[in-house]
């Protein structure tokens, strides 16, 4: 049986693009202190490392994990730590280890100590014979190393749920948009990048084509559906815990750029694809989204033009 497991968050991968909103919101909302920051690198002057609760830690050391979960008192883990999409396929044996093996250690620790676990999913769970739009239940079949690992991790959840009790959930997040943090390597942060690009240099070089429409979410949305769901009760998530679809947003790259354009004064934007439009064109361009609405009332909040304001807002102050 497992020890009976503390109050404590533990958050790996907390350095990156939803580490960086995740934590504060946690630590908003449980306390500065309940909160455990960790990353395997450490980033100099960053205010997670140097004011809050902050732990050097790779999911691939499980002994390591097993020890800051038990010297902390940890409860819950939201397991963030992965190599993304355009990353991932430059370096698949990367992707695969610390992807796959990563959500293991966490899994199996989990199991040990009698640990909630969040851990995300992606879009990229789709491959190209998808729908347009995507139900919660359809055929997974990822071209990208990736997508095939966010596909393992939504499995391996379902399995230590169904064979262990470890109360596993996840969210299908679409690309997300956020200006505290840059985004880590994935084949949507043309939709962040595109936002510095107009205000720095009044230019962009998009690399999928305008036409590329892909399901999209501003990063409030998605910490709040990842908070709510965290606290939806146990008897209301069902078949879908390894990752549930969410909606937010589903734009064009030219939408983008024209939105922008109308509140940047002189900002143009070419198209020019590179490897990532392949990555691109295997994911659907929107989700649907009824069984997270169903199971526990998710509703964006967000819509194309009150992100551009808000994303050019925070930006310029
Ligand atoms: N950002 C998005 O648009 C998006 C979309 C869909 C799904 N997701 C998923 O959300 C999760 C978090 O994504 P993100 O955008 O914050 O990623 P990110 O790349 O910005 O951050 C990932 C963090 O993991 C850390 N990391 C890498 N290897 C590690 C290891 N061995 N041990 C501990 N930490 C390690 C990195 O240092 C980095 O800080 C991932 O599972 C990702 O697949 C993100």
């Amino acid at each position: 049986m497992p020890e009976t497991p503390g109050d404590a968050i533990l958050v790996t991968g907390a350095l990156g693009q939803i580490g960086t909103d995740l934590v504060e919101a946690l630590r908003a909302k449980h306390g500065q202190d309940a909160v455990i920051a960790s990353d395997v690198r450490e980033v100099a002057n960053h205010p997670f490392v140097e004011e809050g609760r902050f732990t050097r830690l790779s999911v691939l050391d499980g002994d390591a994990m097993d020890l800051v979960v038990e010297e902390e008192g940890v409860g819950t883990v939201y397991h963030l730590a992965a190599i993304l999409s355009a990353t991932g396929e430059k370096n698949p044996e990367l992707c695969e280890r610390v992807n796959v093996g990563g959500t293991i250690t966490v899994l199996e620790t989990a199991r040990r100590h009698g640990l909630r676990v969040y851990s995300p999913s992606s879009i990229a769970v789709f491959g190209p014979d998808a729908p347009d739009r995507a139900p919660q239940v359809t055929p997974l079949n990822p071209t990208t190393t990736y997508g095939k690992t966010k596909v393992t991790g939504e499995v391996m959840a379902m399995n230590y749920w169904k064979q262990y009790g470890v109360d596993t959930r996840g969210i299908r997040y679409p690309g997300l948009v956020s200006w505290k943090s840059p985004p880590g390597g994935g084949t949507t942060d043309y939709a962040v990048e595109i936002f510095h690009a107009a205000l720095n240099e009044g230019h962009y070089d998009c690399f999928v084509g305008s036409e590329t429409r892909l399901p999209m979410m501003y990063m409030d949305d998605a910490i709040r559906a990842t908070l709510e769901l965290m606290d939806a009760p146990a008897d209301s998530i069902g078949e879908a815990r390894g990752g549930y679809n969410v909606s937010g947003i589903s734009f064009t790259a030219g939408e983008l750029a024209e939105t922008i354009s109308e509140r940047v004064d002189g900002f143009t934007c070419d198209f020019k694809p590179d490897q990532r439009q392949v990555y691109a064109d295997s994911w659907p361009d929107s989700v649907d989204d009824s069984v997270a609405r169903e199971e526990w009332g998710w509703q964006a909040e967000y819509d194309l033009t009150r992100m551009a304001d808000e994303m050019l807002d925070r930006l310029s102050s």
